[in-house]
C-alpha cells in the first residue's frame, strides 16, 4: 500500500512540483488548496506530467471543520508537507492581519488535526528570510534569528516556534523546517512553473516577463551594494531539486530517522549569485537579450546570502543538481509556453 501524504498549497508554485516528486517516488497524495494564488488545471497538469491524478480538495485551511473532513475523507494519511500560505512580501506589509491570520490559523489547524487521526509528521516551508543580513555567510542553520522585515516575515519565524512549543508540549509528532533560499525555475516538461498573480514582485518572473514582452524593462533594484558587481547576492535554487527535498524529508520521517523531534535545514545550492550575474546568464542561457536597467535601492532588501547547505547535504542525503543554466532555461519556456497557452 502507497503511503498517503497530505499536500497544502499542492497547486502552488513549489506545492506542484513537490506533488509530482512525491508521485515519482511511490507516494499516494492528496493536494488541499483554496486556490487563493493558483488554478484547479494545475491538478490537469500534474497529472500529465506524473501519469497519476492526486486526489485534490478546494479546501481552506483556515476553516477547521474542512480541513477535519479531509482527514476522515482519506483515512491513513501519514504526514503533511504544509505549503499553503500567503507569500507576497509587499502585501504583507499593507495586510499584516490577513498574513497573521491565514499564515498562522492553517498551522495552527494542521496541528491540531495531525495528532487526532495518528499523522506522525509535518515538513514545514520555511524560508531563508528568518536570517535577514546574516553577519557570516555560508550563512548555517545555527545562525541567529534577525528581527522580521516584514509581517511575511515574521509569520515564518513565529511558525517555526509554533511547531517548537507543540513538539515540546508532548504532542505526539516530528516535524522538518526546511528553510528555502530563492526558488526559481519550472519543471522540465514546461507544464508546471511559477504563475504570478498581477505585476511579479520577484526577480525571475519579473525578467522572463520582461524578455517576452509583456514588460518593458527590468529594473535592477542597485548597483552600488557592498558585492563583486555591486548588485545583491542570491541563492537561487532550482524549484525541482527544492521539490526533492521535501521527499527525502518525509522519507525521513517517516522511516523514524530524525536525531531531533524538530530539525531544521537550509535548502540552498551553496552558491551566491548576483542580480547581474543572474541576467547575464539568462541571456547566456537562452540567447535572448533582455532590456534592463539599473536603478535605485529597493527598500528592505537583504545585501547578500547565501546557504550553507551541508547539512541538508550529508544529513538528509540531499543535494542542488540542476544547473543555473538548465534553471535559467527552463523559467523561459515555462514562460514561451505560458504565450502558447494563451495565459500570459
Ligand atoms: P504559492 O502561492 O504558489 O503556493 C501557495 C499555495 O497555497 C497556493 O496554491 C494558494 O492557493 C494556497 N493557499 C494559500 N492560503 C491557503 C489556505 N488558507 N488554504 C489552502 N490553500 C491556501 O507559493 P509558493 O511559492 O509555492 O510557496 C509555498 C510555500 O513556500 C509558502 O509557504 C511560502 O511562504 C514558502 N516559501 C516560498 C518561497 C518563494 O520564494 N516562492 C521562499 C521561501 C518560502
Ligand atoms: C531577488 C533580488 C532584488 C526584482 C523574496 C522574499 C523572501 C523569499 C524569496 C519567501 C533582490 C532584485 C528583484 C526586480 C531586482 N520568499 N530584484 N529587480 O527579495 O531575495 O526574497 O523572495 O520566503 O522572503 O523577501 O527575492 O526575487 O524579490 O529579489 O533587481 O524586479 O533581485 O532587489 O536583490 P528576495 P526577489
Amino acid at each position: 500500500m502507497k503511503e498517503r501524504i497530505l499536500v497544502t498549497g499542492g497547486t502552488g508554485y513549489i506545492g506542484s512540483h513537490t506533488v509530482v516528486e512525491l508521485q515519482n517516488a511511490g507516494y499516494d497524495v492528496v493536494i488541499v488548496d483554496n486556490l487563493s494564488n493558483s488554478h484547479a488545471d494545475v491538478v490537469d497538469n500534474i497529472e500529465q506530467v506524473s501519469g497519476i491524478r492526486p486526489a485534490f480538495e478546494k479546501v481552506d485551511c483556515l476553516d477547521f471543520q474542512g480541513l477535519e473532513e479531509v482527514f476522515k475523507k482519506y483515512a491513513g494519511i501519514k504526514a503533511i508537507i504544509h505549503f499553503a500560505a500567503s507569500k507576497a512580501v509587499g502585501e504583507s506589509v499593507e495586510k499584516p492581519l490577513k498574513y497573521y491570520r491565514n499564515n498562522l490559523v492553517s498551522l495552527i489547524n494542521i496541528l491540531e488535526l495531525m495528532p487526532r487521526y495518528g499523522v506522525e509528521g509535518i515538513v514545514f516551508s520555511s524560508s531563508c528570510t528568518v536570517y535577514g543580513q546574516p553577519d557570516t555567510l555560508p550563512v548555517t542553520e545555527e545562525a541567529p534569528i534577525k528581527k522580521a522585515e516584514s509581517p511575511y516575515g515574521n509569520t515564518k519565524q513565529i511558525n517555526e516556534e509554533i511547531i517548537h512549543d507543540t513538539v515540546a508540549s508532548g504532542s505526539p509528532i516530528t516535524a522538518i523546517l526546511l528553510r528555502y533560499f530563492n526558488p526559481i525555475g519550472a519543471h522540465s516538461s514546461a507544464l508546471l512553473g511559477e504563475l504570478p498573480n498581477g505585476v511579479p514582485q520577484n526577480l525571475v518572473p519579473y525578467l522572463t516577463q520582461t524578455a517576452i514582452g509583456i514588460r518593458e524593462k527590468l529594473s535592477v533594484f542597485g548597483d552600488d551594494y557592498d558585492t563583486p558587481d555591486g548588485s545583491c547576492i542570491r541563492d537561487f535554487i532550482n524549484v525541482v531539486d527544492l521539490a526533492k527535498a521535501h521527499v527525502v524529508s518525509i522519507r525521513r520521517i517517516l522511516e523514524h530517522k530524525q536525531d531531533e523531534k524538530v530539525e531544521v535545514f537550509n535548502i540552498g545550492t551553496g552558491r551566491g549569485l548576483s542580480v547581474l550575474e543572474l541576467i547575464h546568464g539568462f541571456e547566456k542561457a537562452t540567447g535572448v537579450k533582455l532590456n534592463y536597467q539599473i536603478v535605485g535601492r529597493r527598500p528592505g532588501d537583504i545585501v547578500k546570502v547565501w546557504a550553507n547547505p551541508e547539512r541538508a547535504n550529508k544529513v538528509l542525503g540531499w543535494k542542488a543538481e540542476i544547473s543555473i543554466e538548465d534553471t535559467l532555461r527552463s523559467a523561459w519556456n515555462w514562460q514561451l509556453k505560458l504565450r502558447e497557452r494563451g495565459i500570459q
